[in-house]
């Protein structure tokens, strides 16, 4: 379990000295030289109270950014079909679970999220943070849905590990308010359904468990719009941040099965460029 601790600049230092990365290509970065002392950031994991040494290769590191119910957990659903070397990593879906079993980051970030506000800079990148340190150690790619969400948190990010390839969703705020008012889930397990797009077997219950499907509290139309300002505030500026580093794609549209070929071609023709360059 993780625990919600201030960050302090020695522990979050801990974790990102001695990288280097050695690959000359734009998009895997090699090795990933890390040394890190995880000791606060655990409760549980004494086995890792100590300093650890991973020398790993992190294949590939793949955003995915965009609005409030702009279609990014069921676009990271295809990429995952079809390219399953990825390790998702969804931080709304990672912090529902903690909701549900009710830890103390659960608690804490509850009242952000049901009132439609982003949880704290603090709190993300501590969780984030422990499993892209894992993912590395793993020698894994990485998609990121739903973080970083901040400039705070892209900093943070780029201090650990180099992103490579960054997808923009950009969907009309009437789909997006459209959709979500459609959007049943089931709360186990993250899976989404949607009456007009994709509905369950049975009204009102997960294909795989039977159990009921709920709506999200910050689905609520007051909450969305809150979702869709902070969206405009705080996270449209990570596009310039990333296109400054020539990282970024946008795919615009209204329907997540025709965008999706797109993306689909673009990740095989980056992934195919990088694979040439490392021959
Ligand atoms: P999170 O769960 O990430 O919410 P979000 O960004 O608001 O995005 P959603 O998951 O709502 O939508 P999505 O883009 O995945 O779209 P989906 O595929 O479901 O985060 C929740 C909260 O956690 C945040 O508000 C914040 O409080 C907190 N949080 C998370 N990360 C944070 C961070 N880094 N920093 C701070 N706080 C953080 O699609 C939407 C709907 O459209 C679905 O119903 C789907 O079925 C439907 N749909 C998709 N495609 C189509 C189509 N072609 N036609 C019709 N319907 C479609
Ligand atoms: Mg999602």
């Amino acid at each position: 379990m993780i625990q919600v601790i201030t960050p302090t600049a020695r522990n979050i230092g801990a974790l990102f000295v001695n990288r280097h990365c050695v690959s000359s290509t734009s998009l895997c970065r090699g090795l990933a030289t890390l040394e890190y002392n995880t000791h606060d950031l655990h409760d549980d994991d004494s086995h890792r109270n100590h300093n650890t040494t991973a020398n790993q290769h992190c294949a590939h590191s793949l955003l995915i950014l965009g609005k409030p119910g702009g279609g990014k957990g069921t676009i990271s659903g295809k990429i995952l079909a079809d390219f399953p070397q990825f390790r998702h990593v969804s931080t709304g879906d990672e912090l529902r679970q903690h909701v549900r079993k009710q830890t103390q980051l659960g608690m804490e970030a509850k009242r952000f999220m049901d009132e439609g506000c982003l949880v704290p800079d603090n709190i993300m990148i501590r969780m984030v943070m422990g499993d892209a340190v894992e993912a590395i150690k793993n020698g894994q790619s990485l998609l990121l849905d739903g973080f970083p969400r901040t400039m705070e948190q892209a900093v943070a990010l780029d201090k650990s590990l180099d992103v490579d390839m960054v997808i923009n969703l950009c969907i009309p705020n009437e789909t997006i308010i459209e959709r979500i008012s459609d959007r049943w889930i089931h709360p186990a397990s993250g899976r989404v359904y949607n009456y007009s797009y994709r509905p369950p077997k049975v009204v009102g219950k997960d294909d795989e468990t039977g159990e009921p499907l709920v709506q999200r509290e910050d689905d609520k139309p007051e909450n969305v719009m809150k979702r869709l300002q902070k969206y405009e505030q705080a996270t449209a500026p990570l596009v310039k941040y990333y296109e400054e580093k020539g990282v970024i794609q946008t795919f615009s549209g209204t329907m997540s099965d025709v965008i999706y070929p797109e993306v689909k071609k673009w990740l095989d023709n980056q992934l195919a460029e990088d694979a040439a360059a490392t021959v």
